[in-house]
């Protein structure tokens, strides 16, 4: 089974006005509530690409409970541990006039370490851990290092690891050699503390951290994702699209490369399921994921080419 992990999972609320003004008083027309989270995303990709996965996490509270129902409700199965702090809530106001979005993103609750261990206690005791995929920021009170007790535990049990995260908790992550890790671009620079000039260049320093992750994936937007491995450097470019939001274009690609290596595809094959996954969730508008009939349109028009580097 695959087992996606979030430890820092969200309600995102959405509010719709006519047109924000700042320091006055605004009629809400609309509101709209998700269950958010990078994991969380990477298992509702999966379920539209009809792998079964389970999301596990951290929740808390009514709104914890609430999330957790709303997961339930789109068939997304989930296996979450309970805290004592309340799941944040995001609030993200569209400016129906203006076409705009304005995001006020919440920190989370603070995990206590009972409370990790509970996590760990479960993770220890999953009898059908296969594939783990963590994803995303840590919440307060958590350190990078529960990224890599994670990959430890899972990779002991002998289940393959994709980690997708930035930051500290990339950089303690790789220590405990997740299988697959899938930095952006961006993320990629601040990992290695400097820009790369193109894509050999990224090759080239991906090549590097070949000793710690066996497959290097890293996300470029619209041109698509190269794939590191020993021995060979590909990469793979969607077709040009009308983008309507690129809001979880990463997870899907994640979910789209997961899909693929339990259905034993080759690695080819697998990056370009992840990249036909995240560019369909860019003609989503808004919070929306990808539809399995835009990948499989997409799949075909994937274009792959080896890296010379
Ligand atoms: N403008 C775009 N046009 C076409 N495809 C896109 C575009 N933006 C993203 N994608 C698709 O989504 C994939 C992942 O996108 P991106 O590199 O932006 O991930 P990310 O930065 O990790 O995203 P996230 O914010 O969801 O974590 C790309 O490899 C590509 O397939
Ligand atoms: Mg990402």
């Amino acid at each position: 089974m695959i087992y996606t992990v979030t430890l820092n999972p969200a309600l995102d609320r959405t509010i719709y006005v006519d047109s924000l003004r700042v320091s006055e008083s605004n009629r809400i027309r609309r509101e709209e509530r998700f269950a958010g989270g990078k994991g969380i995303d990477v298992s509702r990709a999966l379920v539209e690409l009809g792998t079964p996965s389970v999301a596990l996490g951290l929740v808390g509270g009514f709104d914890g409970k609430e999330l957790e129902g709303r997961l339930t409700l789109e068939g997304v199965d989930c296996r979450f541990t309970r805290i004592s702090g309340e799941t944040r809530t995001n609030i993200i106001i569209q400016d129906i006039a203006a076409n705009s979005e304005t995001a006020l993103l919440a920190r989370g609750p603070t995990v206590g370490p009972h409370e990790l261990m509970d996590f760990i206690a479960l993770l220890e005791s999953l009898p059908d851990l296969d594939f783990a995929v963590i994803s995303g920021s840590l919440p307060p009170g958590l350190t990078p290092a529960v990224y890599r007790r994670i990959i430890e535990i899972a990779t002991l049990r002998g289940a393959r690891v994709l980690l997708d995260t930035s930051g500290d908790g990339l950089q303690q992550g790789i220590l405990a050699r997740p299988t697959v890790i899938k930095p952006n671009r961006a993320e990629l620079a601040e990992f290695a503390g400097r820009a790369f000039a193109d894509i050999p260049d990224i090759v080239r320093y991906c090549r590097t951290l070949l000793d710690r992750v066996a497959t290097v994936l890293v996300s470029l937007g619209a041109e698509g994702i190269v794939l590191v491995q020993p021995g060979r450097a590909l990469h793979a470019r969607p077709p040009q699209v009308e983008v309507k939001s690129t809001v979880g274009a990463g997870d899907c690609s994640v979910a789209g490369f997961v899909h693929g290596l339990v259905k034993n595809l080759d690695e080819t094959d697998c990056l370009r399921w992840a990249v036909a996954a995240g560019t369909a969730a860019t003609l989503c508008p808004g919070t929306g994921l990808c539809r399995r009939p835009d990948i499989d349109g997409l799949l075909p028009r994937v274009a792959v080419a080896e890296v010379t580097a």
